[in-house]
């Protein structure tokens, strides 16, 4: 089962999860939505592949809903979840210094648990709906074939 995590301000990550996932479940595959609102970053180890799609606000901070789970993931030690295949699709706008950094955040903080990165970090620029149909595409093979998800 994939899970695809959102964390949102305003509507548009949630938007972005939801398009995503109907391409993932459309190519055959398990998955979810679910809002990171009042998820435990500890729960991580029970989930074999994350998908995030997830804005950033404030100056760099996590739309408000995520903080919790912020502090949780910087919380959790090193090497801790070696299991979960992840991929991170951050919303953003480059008018701000801090661009994309809850994205790059939880992109990074998951390498330093062990996670294995299936894609690399994709960042967007107000430009979510034409980044990711072609970040699915590229997605999809690798979460049917790399983490036997189908
Ligand atoms: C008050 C405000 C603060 C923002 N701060 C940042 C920021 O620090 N870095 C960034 O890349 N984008 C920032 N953005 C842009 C949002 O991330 C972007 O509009 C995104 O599409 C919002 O997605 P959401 O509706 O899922 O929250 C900010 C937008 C607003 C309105």
């Amino acid at each position: 089962m994939i899970t695809i995590f959102f964390a949102t301000q305003t509507g548009n990550a949630e938007e972005s999860a939801e398009t995503l996932l109907k391409r993932l479940t459309g190519g055959g595959l398990a998955a979810r939505t679910k809002t990171l609102y009042d998820y435990k970053a500890g729960k991580l180890a029970e989930e074999q592949v994350a998908v995030f799609v997830v804005s950033t606000f404030g100056d760099g901070e996590p739309p408000d809903d995520a903080i919790p789970f912020h502090e949780g993931l910087q919380a959790m030690a090193d090497g801790s979840l070696p299991g979960l295949k992840y991929a991170v699709f951050a919303l953003g706008d480059r008018c701000y210094d801090e661009f994309c950094k809850f994205g790059r955040d939880i992109d990074a903080q998951l390498e330093r648990l062990g996670a294995e990165r299936l894609l690399a970090l994709e960042e967007c620029d107000l430009d979510q709906d034409v980044k990711l149909p072609p970040w699915a595409d590229q997605l999809l093979p690798l979460l049917a074939e790399k983490a036997g998800a189908v």
